[in-house]
């Protein structure tokens, strides 16, 4: 059983980590350690009850400024971040929460209107309940731990319940809140801009608070949610790690704040900035889900222990198991320039080509030949759809290809007939600007009239032609965050409301139409994050589609996120976004590792293009369960350190059974007289011996090196390696894929 209590010192145990903490005689939840599985709980000497000057102290004489703490609270003695801020009908804040009880139970339970990690069996996880209460507010804290004993998670949430008389106000609520017992740590971000999404950024933990957060109503483009800390000496494949994350897609706070005793503590939560929540007698308040990992051996089994985790039991529905099609999406083939006969056009190339989806985007309703109008309005473009989606829909069934389509469901152009009739069906605040971007609003999905709205017509648009994919985008973030409905002392959970209202709308969706493939999309990779995978077990990664700077792209995603989930696709060169030329070989390498797909004008290439397309597009599909299923390794990171170029990218994928591997090499740039490059293979059966297959994927065969013997044993492959020629050319490839003899 992963958890166990003996004297209310809690164990819980699973595959890969242990997670210890007490409740002390004087009701405070001391956290004891995090980190490789232990035997037993036997760790309270750990505590350190040293009398520090300028610290409070309780008549038990624990300092709580001091105490690593489980669910910290301000006003009575500990200065440092809060776990929970409540302000009680007197306006004060000052609250101390008291273990009152807990519970254990197999299984895991679902959060109220959340996402949330699940299980399929009882026998995968117990979840413990912690509760605590503040005996003057009446404000009652249960702390919810799930262990996922074979997977190795532990999954943590707060629930707020109001027991007493008078309302509560809740001023922040995050879901976990984790004491550290030194700083000698380094920790990692994903950062970035639109087109450079997770970036990864690592440095030594220093004195203060150190944190990335969202305010912009998403959880955005420019930070993302995850984050861990590791040994300053930690690497790809050794060392301690700890990760994080938050199964939610809204303003989000992720912190470390190192004290004056170089204890780190590390939250992550909803962003306590212009948050605020009502809570009356009688009712709850859930947070959102976190996720909590630890690796003793290095980045790589962080990543995959979260992979595995998000691929099995975070997605769901019926995509959760299956391969993902090979698509093309006209975006970057012909933007708003469409109409039925390009895109059977489009349709035709792709089915030559092999390709089983395609992906009609932007530019087929309301009156929409540009992104300045008629968001909203979810009916087929008059003029370049006559005959509806229906029948595009079954012209290109008849090719052999699924149907998907682009909306953005979240959003209202002020140019719209939907706009004109509810004008205050947009966020606003009566009386000031609505600030616009890219010409457009956001629908207020704290309204409930507004969510049942988008439910009832996006049902009509997906049950009006045989779709099979939905591409989900959302293309700006919120501003003058207020809704028409909500009262004053209201207003600040407008935006986490928005969230639960998209939540709600997707889960009803995903419900009613459960063999369409949902993508999310916000400006590329703008909301990757655990919130919506659940719904939309893939993402658009980045509007970037250049291959080069899909490395960084891809890598850093894949530090905290799968393969599977990751879009990717190979598209024009020279590169719409940044005009870079590069093989189409190499596009189609760097593009393999995630759900694959296309995104050019299939009809404008040369005889050989599309003949290297028809080579990629059946390698895909071949190896398609290894690279989306499989395990994940980095093997040569794009990401400069002191000791590396960065001029390489090599990844790879492992069959479950080992017995099959594909293996990506990029050289960004060609350099003089270099040496060979070493690559030691991972994740193989040493006891097997591979082929090794070197993949074409380029428009000619250019007679590329090949590796001699083309059988190895799999202990050599990853002992002493291979060797990698330099390449003649910029941004050039090889791929490999191993089969066991
Ligand atoms: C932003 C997306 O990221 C693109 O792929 C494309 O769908 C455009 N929106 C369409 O407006």
């Amino acid at each position: 059983m992963p958890i166990s209590v003996h004297d209310r010192t809690f164990h819980l145990r699973t595959s890969t980590c242990s997670y210890i903490f007490a409740a002390l005689p004087s009701g405070y939840l001391t956290h004891l350690y995090f980190g490789a599985p232990l035997r037993d709980a036997h760790v309270a000497h750990l505590l350190d009850d040293t009398n520090r000057a300028f610290s409070p102290y309780l008549p038990s004489g624990i300092m709580t400024d001091t105490l690593p703490q489980e669910a910290p609270s301000y006003g009575t003695g500990d200065f440092r971040e809060p776990l929970v801020e409540i302000a009680g009908v007197d306006g004060t804040t000052a609250s101390e929460f008291a273990f009152i009880a807990h519970r254990i139970t197999d299984g895991k339970p679902t959060l109220d209107g959340l996402p949330s990690f699940y299980v399929e069996d009882e026998s995968e996880a117990q979840t413990l309940e912690i509760e605590l209460q503040d005996p003057i507010s009446g404000a009652v804290v249960v702390l919810l731990y799930t262990a996922f004993e074979e997977l190795g998670a532990i999954t943590r949430s707060v629930r707020v319940e109001n027991r007493a008389q008078t309302p509560l106000h809740l001023r922040r609520v995050l879901s976990a809140s984790v004491d550290f017992p030194t700083a000698d740590l380094d920790w990692i971000h994903l950062s970035g801009a639109w087109s450079r999404e997770r970036d990864v950024v690592r440095s030594a933990l220093r004195s203060g608070t150190q944190s990335v957060e969202s305010r912009r109503g998403a959880s955005s483009h420019q930070q993302n949610p995850f984050f861990a800390l590791c040994s300053p000496q930690t690497t790809e494949t050794a060392g301690e790690a700890w990760g994080f994350n938050l199964v939610y897609s809204g303003n989000f706070y992720a912190g470390i704040e190192v004290d004056q005793y170089g204890t780190p503590r590390a939250q992550i939560g909803i962003n306590p900035f212009d948050f605020g929540w009502e809570l009356q007698p009688g009712a709850t308040f859930q947070a959102p889900e976190a996720v909590m990992l630890y690796s003793g051996a290095g980045l790589g089994a962080l990543s995959r222990g979260f992979h595995r985790l998000i691929r099995q039991r975070l997605c769901r529905g019926a995509w959760r198991d299956r391969v993902r099609p090979v698509l093309v999406n006209s975006w970057e083939a012909s933007y708003f320039n469409i109409d039925e006969e390009t895109i059977v056009h489009l349709g035709e190339a792709a089915r030559d080509a092999g390709i089983e989806l395609l992906v009609m985007d932007d530019g087929w309703f309301g009156y929409r030949d540009n992104d300045t109008t008629s968001l909203g309005d979810w009916t087929p473009h008059a003029k370049k759809f006559p005959n509806g989606l229906s029948s595009l829909a079954n012209r290109l069934n008849t090719l052999g290809l699924t149907f998907g389509l682009w909306l953005e469901p979240e959003m209202v152009s002020p140019d719209s007939d939907l706009y004109r009739s509810h004008p205050d069906w947009c966020l606003h605040v009566p009386g000031r600007r609505r600030t616009e971007a890219r010409q457009q609003l956001v629908l207020d999905l704290s309204r409930s009239d507004v969510c049942d709205y988008l439910i009832e017509t996006l049902a009509g648009v997906l049950s009006g032609a045989n779709i099979g994919y939905i591409k989900w985008d959302m293309n700006r973030h919120m501003t003058e965050i207020g809704s028409a409905l909500l009262p004053a002392n209201q207003q600040r959970e407008t935006a986490h409301r928005t969230m639960l209202g998209l939540y709600r709308v997707l889960d009803e969706l995903t419900k009613r139409f459960p063999d369409v493939l949902f993508e999310s999309c916000s400006g590329g990779g703008g909301r990757f994050d655990l919130g919506l995978l659940p719904f939309m077990p893939q993402a658009w990664t980045s509007d970037n589609t250049d291959a080069i700077a899909r490395l960084r792209i891809q890598e850093g995603t894949s530090l905290a996120y799968p393969a599977i989930s990751m879009g990717s696709h190979v598209s024009d060169s020279p590169n719409h976004q940044l005009h870079r030329t590069t093989p189409i070989g190499t596009r189609g390498a760097v593009a393999l590792a995630g759900a694959f797909g296309y995104e050019l004008d299939l009809n404008k290439l040369s005889d050989s293009e599309k003949e290297a397309i028809k080579r990629q597009v059946a390698f895909a599909k071949e190896v398609r369960e290894i690279t989306q299923f499989g395990d994940f390794y980095r093997l040569k990171s794009v990401f400069p350190t002191e000791r590396n170029s960065s001029n390489e990218s090599a990844w790879m994928f492992v069959s479950r059974d080992q017995r099959e591997a594909v293996v990506t090499w990029v050289q960004v740039l060609a350099l003089p007289n270099a040496a060979q490059s070493l690559l030691h293979l991972a994740g193989l059966n040493p006891s097997l011996d591979y082929e090794l297959i070197l993949i074409d994927l380029d428009e000619q065969s250019k007679a590329p090196s090949q590796i001699t013997p083309l059988v190895l044993g799999g202990d050599v492959l990853m002992n002493a390696g291979i060797r990698v020629a330099n390449h003649r050319g910029d941004f050039r490839a090889k791929v490999w894929h191993l089969k066991a003899k």
